[in-house]
C-alpha cells in the first residue's frame, strides 16, 4: 500500500483549491482567503509559542469499575421542542438523561464531565472533542456550544454583538465538525431542507443490514465496511460531496459504536455492540408494519453499564487509523454526481508507534486547519481561536510528540 503523508495531502488539497474553477466550488474565493489565513495564523502562532498558558491534562483518568448508567439522579426525559439536539447520538442521549443540560446549551467542562460519566471517555479525548466543538461551532469566550441548531442568546456571550464571534452554528453546522457521509444523517446537499443532523431511518436500516453480515453486531468489520459504503453512496449521489481531512473524525465516531455504546460485562473492559444497545443510543424505533425505522429520543439502554477501562485519545487515534486502512478512501470533492476528484490518499499504512504518533499529530493539524473557516467574515482573528485550541490541546497531544 502506498504511504502518503498528511502534509502531502494537505498540499494536494491546497493545489486543488487553487486549480478548481470557482464555478465548480462556489466558496472557492472565500477558501483561498481562508487557506492564506491558516498559513498566516500558524506562522503567527509559532512566534507566540509561549503566550499560551498550558494546563495539565491527564491522558487517562476515568474509572476502572463497573458502573451502572444512568444513576437515579439521571432519569430519561424526552426533550422539549425548544431543547437543542443534533447530529451526535452520544451527546443527545447524555442530554436526555440530564448528564448535560437538557436544553442542549452546554459548556466545555460539562462536555468533558458528561463524556466521562456516561461513556468513560478519558479526559484527553473528552477535552479534544469538546474543544473542537466550542472552537468551531460555539463561543470561545463563554466556552458554550449548542448541541444542535444555530446560536442564539444562550450561547452568545456578546448578546446582540455576538456575530463578531462568528456564526457559532452549533453542532448542526456543516463542514466544521459535522460532515458528509455520516452513518445515519443525510449529506447536507442531499437534503432539500439542508437537514444534515436528523436521524434517517433508511440509513439506519442500511447500517443494520451490514451488521447482519457480522452476526448482527456493529463491530469493527461492520463499521469499517459500512463507513466505506457511505463514502461510495456520497460519491454516487451527492454532486457537492466534500470529503476532507477532517472526516478522520467520522472514523472515530464510527468506532464509538463498538468502543463506547456496548453494555459492558466488565470482563473485557467493554461489551458487545448489539442491536439493543445501538438502537437505543441512536433512537432507532422499528415499525414492523412498514419494515422501517423512525426516530425516538436517544436513550441510554436499560440495565446498561459503561466500559470499565477509560477510552483515551491514543485509543481513538489507533482505532480510526485501523478502520481507515481497511478501506482507504482518498480525500477530495465532487464536481457533479459520480464525478469525484480525489486529492490524495491519507493516513499511515501501518500501526507502529511511529505511525500512530504521525496520525495523532496529523489529527492535531487537521483540527487547527479548520479554525479560520468559521471566522472568515468576522472581527475575531483566527489567531485568537488558534491560540485557544493550542492552549487547551497541546498537553493532550504531547503524547504523540507534537506541539505547537
Ligand atoms: C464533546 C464531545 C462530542 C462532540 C462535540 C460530538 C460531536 C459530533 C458531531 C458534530 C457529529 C456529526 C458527525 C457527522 O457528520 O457524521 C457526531 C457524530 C457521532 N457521535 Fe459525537 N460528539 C461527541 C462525543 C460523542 C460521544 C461520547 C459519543 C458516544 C457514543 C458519540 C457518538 C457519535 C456517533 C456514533 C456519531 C455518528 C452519528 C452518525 O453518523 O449517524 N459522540 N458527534
Amino acid at each position: 500500500m502506498r504511504r502518503v503523508s498528511f502534509s502531502l495531502c494537505l498540499m494536494a488539497l491546497l493545489a486543488l483549491a487553487l486549480l478548481t474553477p470557482v464555478s465548480a466550488f462556489p466558496s472557492m474565493l472565500r477558501r483561498r482567503f481562508q487557506l492564506k489565513s491558516i498559513l498566516g495564523g500558524l506562522a503567527d502562532q509559532g512566534n507566540n509559542a509561549d503566550a499560551a498558558v498550558q494546563p495539565q491534562v491527564s491522558t487517562t483518568g476515568g474509572t476502572n469499575n463497573l458502573q451502572w448508567v444512568p444513576d437515579a439522579a439521571h432519569a430519561f426525559q424526552a426533550p422539549q421542542s425548544t431543547d437543542k439536539r443534533g447530529p451526535c447520538p452520544g451527546l443527545n442521549a447524555a442530554a436526555n438523561h440530564g448528564y448535560l443540560p437538557r436544553n442542549g446549551i452546554v459548556t466545555l467542562d460539562q462536555l468533558v464531565q458528561a463524556q466521562q460519566q456516561v461513556f468513560n471517555v478519558a479526559p484527553d479525548l473528552g477535552l479534544t472533542l469538546a474543544v473542537i466543538a466550542v472552537a468551531l461551532d460555539g463561543d470561545v469566550l463563554s466556552e458554550r456550544v449548542s448541541l444542535g441548531a444555530a446560536a442564539d442568546s444562550q450561547t452568545n456571550s456578546l448578546g446582540a454583538l455576538g456575530a463578531v464571534l462568528g456564526r457559532e452554528g452549533g453542532l448542526n453546522n456543516h463542514n466544521t465538525f459535522e460532515a458528509d457521509a455520516s452513518l445515519t444523517r443525510n449529506d447536507y446537499y442531499l437534503s432539500p431542507d439542508r437537514n444534515n443532523f436528523a436521524f434517517n431511518g433508511t440509513l439506519y436500516k442500511q447500517m443494520k443490514s451490514f451488521a447482519a453480515q457480522n452476526g448482527g453486531l456493529y463491530n469493527f468489520d461492520t463499521m469499517a465496511s459500512y463507513r466505506y459504503q457511505r463514502y461510495l453512496d456520497s460519491i454516487a449521489d451527492n454532486g457537492q460531496f466534500y470529503f476532507g481531512p477532517k472526516v478522520t473524525l467520522l472514523y472515530g465516531a464510527a468506532a464509538f459504536l463498538y468502543r463506547l455504546m456496548p453494555n459492558s460485562t466488565g470482563l473485557e473492559g467493554y461489551g458487545v455492540p448489539d442491536e439493543a444497545s445501538i438502537s437505543s443510543f441512536f433512537g432507532a424505533s422499528y415499525d414492523a408494519t412498514t419494515d422501517s425505522y423512525t426516530h425516538v429520543p436517544e436513550r441510554i439502554p436499560a440495565n446498561w453499564r459503561t466500559r470499565t477501562t477509560p477510552y483515551t485519545l491514543l485509543d481513538v487515534v489507533t482505532d480510526l487509523n485501523l478502520m481507515y486502512l481497511e478501506h482507504p478512501a482518498p480525500f477530495g470533492v465532487s464536481t457533479s454526481r459520480g464525478n469525484f476528484v480525489p486529492s490524495g490518499a491519507v493516513l499511515s499504512n501501518g500501526v507502529s508507534t511511529e505511525d500512530i504518533n504521525g496520525v495523532g499529530c496529523a489529527l492535531y493539524q487537521i483540527i487547527l486547519d479548520n479554525v479560520p473557516s468559521e471566522f472568515d467574515n468576522v472581527a475575531i482573528t483566527p489567531l485568537t481561536v488558534t491560540n485557544y485550541i493550542v492552549s487547551k490541546l497541546n498537553p493532550a497531544f504531547a503524547q504523540f510528540g507534537c506541539q505547537h
